[in-house]
């Protein structure tokens, strides 16, 4: 696969790059947060959390930490798991009453995508839609840079802090939408796997489903070489497809959750498992932030827009709610047998046994869709026109049915 980058295309894309922010691994990382904004100049920051962190040690690590470089801190919790317009907003006016000169998220990827956000539109503010991708909303570029900011990840999964995208809920359309903007990558990250100990077993499981979807979705997506070059490289899209850097980033995420994601669920005090996968997720992040996810991803948008009356275990979160991994893995056996058929046979075979251990839904059946649903899920998905692009064949409507047709049981 990897020699066609460096044969030469007709029209398609010469260049590729890679985005990445200033990364430290490590157990008890977190206690370094006061030293690292120090000498980023920060004085007085806003730090992002969630309720329910803000009730675990690891909020009081960072004050702590913070405290002893002198640093002043106040802390924004107000945030939703699957954020919406409304935090953002709440978030961006917080940054702005306080004048902090530097923000850090501490969370999962609804904390550092929320934070994100808020900072642009503090700085930037404009009609909500405005940084979205059109048909939703203006395709404006963010404007220019936003505040130091340092994430620091909760769960094992989105790999937000490594990526420049911010997912936001927008509640009078009912559904999710993606900002993507180079200004919004995180400048420094801290994975600690410390702040993922407490993660009930599921929260893993699905968090684990949504990074091994991450892999394989950016190494199977379409080669940057087959895409159109864009001449002006500061409005070459962030999905531009996969590269070397993304194939070798997504090939060891996959084997690190291939082999740790059974062990990270059983059991909480296996180290080596959850730790391996803290950093297979931020590794997947370093990846799919610079070649784009594809047709399990866009799926994924149709089951959070029309799902009912569900929850899921080990989320404090009222009714409807699917975790993000979750309404992803649904689709992706189905999504493999349609891009490629033995290999696919074979991938999603091993998807759904790893399923079936970890006790995921089965298929859409399982979040509660019935067949009746999937025109509606169908109209949902289309609308994610580059990410559908970026998968290894085309698809259109009828094929999307298909697909969500067969993702309807597995087992
Ligand atoms: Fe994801």
């Amino acid at each position: 696969m990897a020699c066609q980058y460096f044969e030469s295309t007709e029209n398609g894309a010469k260049n590729f790059t890679i985005a990445l922010p200033k990364l430290t691994f490590g157990r008890g990382c977190l206690e370094e947060a006061g030293k690292r904004a120090k000498a980023r100049k920060m004085t007085k920051v806003a730090v992002f959390t969630d309720r329910i962190l803000s009730q675990l040690p690891y909020l009081q690590t960072l004050q702590n930490s913070l405290n002893e470089a002198g640093i002043d801190s106040a802390v924004f919790s107000e945030i939703q798991i699957e954020p919406s317009d409304r935090d953002v907003l709440a978030g961006a006016n917080f940054l702005k009453e306080g004048k902090f000169n530097g923000v850090i998220s501490l969370g999962g990827g609804s904390v550092m995508d929320t934070a994100k956000a808020a900072m642009v539109y503090a700085l930037y503010p404009t009609e909500f839609t405005d940084y979205f991708a059109p048909p939703i909303g203006a395709g404006r570029p963010v404007p220019g840079p936003v505040l130091p900011h340092l994430a620091c990840p909760t769960t094992s999964g989105t790999g937000s802090e490594c990526t420049s995208l911010s997912v936001i809920r927008i509640n009078d359309l009912n559904t999710k939408f993606v900002m993507a903007s180079p200004f919004i990558l995180p400048d420094e990250v801290l994975i600690d796997p410390v702040c993922c100990e407490s993660l009930p077993g599921n929260v893993v499981a699905s968090s684990g489903f949504d990074l091994l979807c991450h892999a394989i979705e950016c190494y199977t997506s379409r080669a940057y070489t087959t895409w159109p070059h864009q001449e002006d490289p500061i409005k070459r899209p962030l999905i531009q497809g996969a590269n070397p850097w993304s194939d070798l980033a997504a090939a060891e995420a996959l084997k690190r959750v291939g082999k740790h994601l059974e062990r990270g669920v059983s059991d909480p005090k296996d180290h080596e498992a959850r730790d391996s996968l803290c950093w297979a997720a931020s590794l997947a992040g370093m990846a799919f932030g610079n070649s784009g996810t594809h047709l399990p991803h866009a799926l994924s948008y149709g089951v959070t827009h029309l799902m009912q009356d569900i929850t899921t275990e080990g989320y404090e979160v009222a009714s409807p709610f699917v975790p993000h991994g979750i309404s992803v893995v649904v689709n992706a056996p189905s999504v493999f047998q349609y891009t490629s058929e033995e290999a696919g046979e074979a991938v999603s075979g091993r998807i759904i046994d790893l399923m079936r251990k970890t006790g995921m839904p089965n298929g859409l059946s399982g979040v509660g869709f019935s067949p009746e649903d999937l025109p509606d899920l169908t109209k949902s998905a289309i609308r994610q026109k580059r990410a559908i692009a970026n998968a290894p064949r085309e698809s259109n409507e009828t094929d999307i049915f298909n697909i969500y047709q067969n993702a309807v049981s597995y087992w």
